[in-house]
């Protein structure tokens, strides 16, 4: 998902070639506003967390871009992308650590295992906005 700061931002592009330049395939995606309770629902693992209201009154502030991308060990690749929470601890070349330098402002969340990006997916898609399909190669595409 794609935070309030990188919509706010203009990084909505920048953050999706990546994932399509690497060779993900994206299967889902919706521009939303998130009500503090879908927050707390997505962020409810860190209830107990001193952060969790700002966390979760931050990602209810302004749209999120929400997607599901597919491919090889995506979860895992996902997060090697998007880089360590503290984006200043984050190596150049990823997400945070090439475009963000505040934890509480880190531009992007990725799923953390197989089994939190079928709750996740659960939670931010139904299911008829979940797109299955193969690679056109008709010569139209070029
Ligand atoms: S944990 O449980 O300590 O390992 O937390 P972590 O996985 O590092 O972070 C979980 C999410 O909480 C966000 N986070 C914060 N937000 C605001 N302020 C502070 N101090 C803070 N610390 C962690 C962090 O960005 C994670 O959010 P997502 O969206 O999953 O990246």
């Amino acid at each position: 998902m794609i935070k309030p700061d990188g919509v706010q931002r203009g990084l909505v592009s920048e953050i999706i070639g990546r994932f399509e330049r690497r060779g993900y395939r994206l299967v889902a995606m919706k521009l939303v506003q998130p009500s503090k309770q879908l927050a707390e629902q997505h962020y409810d693992d860190l209830r107990e967390r001193s952060f969790f209201p700002v966390l979760t009154d931050f990602l209810s502030s302004s749209p999120v871009v929400a997607m599901v991308w597919s491919g090889e060990d995506i979860v895992v690749q996902g997060r090697a992308m998007i880089g360590a929470t503290n984006p200043l601890k984050s190596a150049p070349g990823t997400i945070r650590g090439d475009l963000a330098i505040v934890t509480g402002k880190n531009i992007i969340h990725g799923s953390d295992s197989v089994e939190s990006a079928e709750k996740e997916i659960a939670l931010w898609f139904n299911d008829d906005e979940l797109c299955t399909y193969e690679k056109c190669t008709e010569t139209w595409i070029y």
